[in-house]
């Protein structure tokens, strides 16, 4: 319940696709067709309310090797790249190991919920930095931030002029009573100072197929991007990626509902059972995402003492909170995308072991 991939099969559209697309014998470079853009610009439209043109397009194998990207386009060597953590952890890596400045602002948490701490984020951005990478969903605290959330963020971006790479991987897994806002869509001016990632990766099961999409309106901050690409020899990418992008954005809405209601009841599941039977683990409440982020600091037990529990006494393979940064630690990270049996055998085990540690 580690890795941040879910256990179910990818929908059967995209497998039928890819079996097509198997039995043609020759998998050699390709071409991205019109259908694979018209899938995606009619997705955001539909699903998100944004109106994109196929021009902004770019492609990445993935959106970690996006945000390296970007950090290389548009930063220099030294300069202050902000993340709000805790957060998931490639993105400390992607600034540190491009050598630039890594400038933290940790999420505020109050009643098990998470919020941005907007003076912080004033305070740093007055202060200097360059580039903020934004996580929208947020991973791990389960946020979906509210169009308010994200009006207020831009009136700060757009003042210090702090460009933004937007990480909206987690964006069509969010709950009913919520609506994932692309932070591009507030206005033209965010939009051209915003570098949005997207990718049907965690939401239909096809990670390993590594195609992404890019966003970016601005015909020169594309062209950068898109040489900073080129000068790392990224060329057309996966012809089973394309097959499968097009097929979940046209063909799997049905799968995504039905999906999203198996997940809640997971999320519903774990938040009940920890209530009712062990208080010292207690739930964030999330908006959507399949991870579930658990405040064990009642147990009582270091970083380490805490994972020797998980592994040792409760046999679970979770993430450690502690690698999400400052404000993790103390954390478990569980991923709840699995049938409810494994995750109701997954409780009982940590039950069992709550219980043994109490006496
Ligand atoms: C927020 C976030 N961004 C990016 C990724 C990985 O993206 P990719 O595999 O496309 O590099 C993940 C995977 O868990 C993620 O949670």
């Amino acid at each position: 319940m580690w890795i941040a991939d879910m256990d179910f099969e990818a929908p059967a559209p995209i497998v039928e696709a890819l079996q097509k697309r198997a039995l043609h014998p020759n998998y050699g470079y390709t071409v991205r067709p019109d259908s694979y853009y018209k899938a995606m610009i009619d997705w955001l439209k539909r699903r998100q309310n944004w109106t994109i043109q196929k021009d902004w397009l770019c492609y990445s194998p993935g959106i970690v090797p996006a945000i390296n990207f970007a950090i290389q386009a548009f930063t220099e060597p030294g300069e202050k790249v902000l993340i709000q953590s805790p957060v998931y952890y490639p993105f400390f890596a992607a600034v540190e190991n491009n050598n630039r400045e890594l400038a933290i602002s940790e999420l505020l948490c109050e009643n098990q919920y998470y919020s941005m701490d907007f003076d912080d984020l004033e305070k740093q951005f007055a202060d200097g930095v360059k580039m903020m990478i934004l996580c929208s969903p947020h991973n791990p605290v389960g946020r979906v931030w509210t169009r308010q959330e994200l009006e207020k963020l831009t009136d700060l971006l757009l003042k210090y002029q702090v460009r933004l790479v937007s990480d909206e991987i987690h964006s069509d897994i969010v709950f009913k009573e919520h609506q994932h806002c692309p932070i591009a869509s507030l206005s033209p001016e965010i939009a051209a100072q915003t570098i949005t990632c997207i990718a049907p990766s965690k939401t239909f099961n096809v990670a390993g197929l590594a195609t992404s999409a890019i966003i970016i309106s601005e015909e020169d901050v594309r062209e950068k991007f898109r040489c900073k690409l080129g000068e790392c020899g990224i060329g057309l990418g996966n012809i089973f990626g394309i097959t499968a992008l097009e097929a979940a954005y046209t063909q799997c809405e049905d799968w995504l509902e039905a999906m999203l209601d198996y997940l809640k009841i997971n999320k519903d599941t774990l938040d009940k059972f920890l209530l009712e039977n062990i208080p010292e683990i207690i739930p964030i409440r999330t908006d959507g995402t399949f991870l579930a982020w658990l405040d064990c600091r009642p147990l009582g037990l270091s970083p380490e003492e805490l994972k020797k529990f998980m592994v040792d006494e409760a046999k679970l393979g979770l993430d450690e909170g502690a690698k999400f940064g400052p404000g993790g630690e103390g954390f478990m990270r569980m991923n709840i995308g699995c049938p409810h049996s494994v995750l109701e055998t997954a409780l009982e085990q940590l039950k069992t072991a709550v219980e043994k540690q109490r006496k």
